[in-house]
């Protein structure tokens, strides 16, 4: 059973400045919700309750939110704004929040390193805030946690994207097991559009198997002198490791502002208001 998942959120959220600038991204609403909220009821959904959040610099908001607010729900209660609070205490009351702050921003790799002593020698979920998942049946953390259960090794979720696209992702080759499943041969950190092995680039959800440390301890900076998770993965993918699995679902990437304005959107027309 997996029970821990990892929330990498230290880094600067530069493509959403000047509003990054004192607040983390991950505390971005898509209508009245923050992205890590989001994200975290995927994963108490997918069994994980034991949320481990890598933080940063001005990120303290992240901690605030996930706490009560005594003076505020002393306020509303018995008003009917206490049900807009619900969802949030539910999730304060069937998880346990723990953090750790990455000192310096060296790449998504190195926060998940940082991560160790939350996790420990242990399966876990890593989860990045800014992909927003819908998924189909179940949430994509739960598609994959049943997944792990068959597999027993590391597993990334993709997705197919334009081959204009590839740039912006870890890419990989992989050969199919099954359909949407691949178990993954090669990898490559934004690769330039001729060398891209596929178009199947990889989104912000991993189940890791904690010798992922051990093998992150190693890996030196790569693209963009950062500590690049891929290169780690890599690693696992030569010794027939790692699964590459197409959730059924869809994302948004509101890491960026024309993917943040389409969730606004899709969840929006979703709500009664
Ligand atoms: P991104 O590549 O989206 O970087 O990181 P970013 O800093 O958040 O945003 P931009 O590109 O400047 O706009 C992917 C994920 O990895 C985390 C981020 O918080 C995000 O969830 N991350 C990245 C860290 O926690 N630490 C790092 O050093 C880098």
């Amino acid at each position: 059973m997996l029970k821990k998942c990892l929330f990498p959120a230290a880094g600067y959220g530069t493509r959403f400045l000047p509003a990054t600038k004192a607040m983390p991204k991950e505390m971005l609403p898509i209508v009245n919700k923050p992205l890590i909220q989001y994200g975290v009821e995927e994963a108490l959904e997918a069994g994980m309750d034991r949320i481990a959040i890598v933080t940063g610099r001005g990120k303290r908001a992240i901690e605030d939110h996930f706490d009560i607010s005594y003076e505020l729900e002393h306020q509303i209660r018995g008003t009917d704004k206490e049900e807009r609070l619900a969802d949030i205490r539910r999730l304060i009351d069937e998880c346990t929040f723990s953090y750790t702050r990455q000192l310096e921003m060296r790449g998504l790799g190195h926060a998940i390193l940082t991560g160790e002593t939350l996790i420990g020698r242990e399966p876990f979920g890593v989860l990045l805030a800014d992909d927003l998942c819908e998924g189909e049946d179940h949430g994509v953390l739960k598609q994959m946690a049943r997944l792990y259960e068959q597999y027993h090794c590391s597993i990334v979720a993709v997705e197919e994207v334009p081959e204009t696209e590839v740039h912006k992702y870890g890419v990989i080759r992989g050969d199919r097991l099954e359909p949407g499943i691949h178990r993954v041969r090669d990898m490559v950190e934004k690769p330039a559009r001729e060398q891209a092995p596929s178009n199947l680039a990889i989104i912000g959800r991993y189940i890791l198997t904690p010798d992922i440390f051990d093998i992150l301890r190693k890996t030196p900076p790569g693209k963009g002198d950062e500590v690049q998770i891929t290169d780690a993965l890599l690693e696992q993918a030569k010794a027939g490791n790692v699964i590459a699995y197409q959730f059924r679902g869809q994302r948004f990437d509101c890491g960026s502002v024309g993917g943040f304005v389409e969730a606004t959107q899709h969840f929006h027309a979703q709500m009664d208001d």
